[in-house]
């Protein structure tokens, strides 16, 4: 039987003024993997020990790179760009992570045997023929299921640099040339939709690594040369905005509340959803900024407003607000008036079909909601929606973040909520329920 909790009773009232989240999961894991090829002992703190997380220190320890790690310091021993060293027949698996299966396919795209990569039930219906595509053209053999993991993938005795345009905003399939770029010989040019930066800043401001990063227009061009040692390094991992912002969406969506959340990345590839809030009448502020690596960290201060606006949002946002579209449509849904979004069909390729879930949810609370063709969604906001029915959250294929948002939805909107495979966060989020509840909220 999956797990569940129950949630019958809303936040009013909040035992702490401050909190912190846990690390940077998109750090994290490019923390991990970059070390891996660095020369020498590399060393984190405030790593995120989330599932996803722990399942590319996993990987990485098959791939014959010593890792220790104790709370969240965590010290990785780098052999360099060509220093894995493994046993045959490994299957590295990135359970429920997109970002370590696609990372890890191209950490490994010159490896002299075949390599099996796999995944949890729903790391494995996902796309993998967006990195496999650019991988083979550097010559790397795949033999995939479908373009679905499980698959397998061998180097060829030398890598060819590529011209690769990538097109869905998507930071794993760039950060996947990237990273085969490192361990190609020549000029590996990228022409990219703006997504999350994390790994050109890691590029430029820690390994240092010959990389050209110019805009032109809506397009990066981003050019590597590869096959450049480089140096051990060490790196603290910011709080994970993505982590942040269910807390800043509780605080937003109850009555008189406030909360300081400190030491968040608010790299601005990633704050799309301060952004929106923001136009939708939210008043968050950052201060005690700071410049960390190329990174922005800040501390956050939110709290509840009377009166939110709609939103036409414009599809330039998407990209920095990909993983909080179910919190923004669950604000929207909270806002008198039509709410529009649009172009949003990477939402249905994450760990579950987002924008179905985030519709499904809406419509069970009694929201007026459509999905429209160009792959957007319309909701109808009322402004005192206040719920008393019971509602069952289940069958989402565990996806961590359709976990989180129904727990806001229920602490904020009221009703009887049950919301099962409750371990779910566990993936990105480990300390999500114990946040809430020494915040002070009721969770059975
Ligand atoms: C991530 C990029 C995003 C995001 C994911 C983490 C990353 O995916 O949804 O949670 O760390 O690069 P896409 O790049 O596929 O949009």
């Amino acid at each position: 039987m999956a797990k569940s909790i129950s949630i019958d009773k809303k936040i009013s009232f909040l035992k702490k003024k401050t909190i912190t989240v846990e690390g940077d999961k998109s750090l994290s894991i490019r923390f991990l993997l970059l070390s891996s090829l660095s020369n020498g002992k590399c060393n984190a703190k405030n790593l995120l020990k989330s599932e996803d997380v722990i399942n590319t220190i996993n990987c990485i320890k098959k791939l014959g790179i010593k890792i220790y790690s104790n709370n969240q310091n965590c010290k990785v021993y780098g052999k360099g760009l060509k220093g894995f060293n493994y046993k045959k027949n490994i299957i590295l698996n990135a359970g429920n992570s997109g970002t370590a299966a696609r990372l890890l396919c191209a950490s490994v795209i010159d490896s002299n045997q075949y390599i099996k990569i796999t995944g949890d039930e729903s790391l494995k219906k996902r796309d993998m023929g967006r990195i496999t595509g650019p991988l083979s053209k550097f010559g790397a053999k795949i033999k995939d299921n479908k373009k679905k993991l499980p698959l397998l993938i061998k180097g060829p005795k030398i890598l060819k640099p590529i011209t690769y345009h990538e097109n869905l905003g998507s930071a794993q399939c760039k950060s996947a040339v990237m990273i085969a770029a490192l361990k190609t010989q020549g000029k590996t040019k990228i022409r990219c939709l703006p997504s999350r930066n994390h790994t050109e800043l890691m590029f430029q401001k820690v390994l240092k690594v010959p990389i050209k990063i110019k805009k032109k227009n809506k397009y990066e061009t981003i050019e590597i040369n590869g096959l450049n040692e480089f140096n051990k390094f060490n790196y603290k991992i910011p709080g994970d905005i993505s982590s942040a912002a269910f807390f800043i969406v509780l605080v937003l969506l109850a009555k008189n509340l406030s909360l300081i959340i400190k030491d968040v990345n608010i790299n601005p590839s990633r704050t799309g959803i301060i952004k929106i809030l923001n136009k939708m009448g939210a008043k968050i502020k950052f201060f005690n900024k700071k410049n960390y690596k190329g990174e922005i960290v800040a501390d956050i201060f939110v709290k509840s407003v009377n009166e939110l606006k709609p939103i036409n949002l414009n599809p330039k946002f998407n990209s920095s607000a990909i993983d909080e579209f179910l919190l923004i449509f669950l604000v929207a849904s909270r806002c008198k008036g039509v709410s529009k979004f649009i172009k949003l069909s990477e939402l249905n390729k994450k760990e579950s079909k987002r924008l179905d879930w985030g519709i499904r949810i809406l419509k069970m609370i009694g929201i007026n909601v459509i999905r429209t063709k160009d792959c957007g969604i319309k909701i109808w906001g009322k402004k005192d929606l206040s719920l008393n029915k019971k509602y069952i959250i289940k069958n989402f294929l565990k996806d961590h973040r359709v976990f989180m948002v129904s727990v806001i939805a229920a602490l904020t909107l009221g009703g009887s909520w049950k919301i099962y495979d409750s371990d779910s966060y566990k993936t990105s989020f480990p300390s999500f329920l114990k946040i809430l509840r020494n915040l002070g909220a009721i969770i059975k």
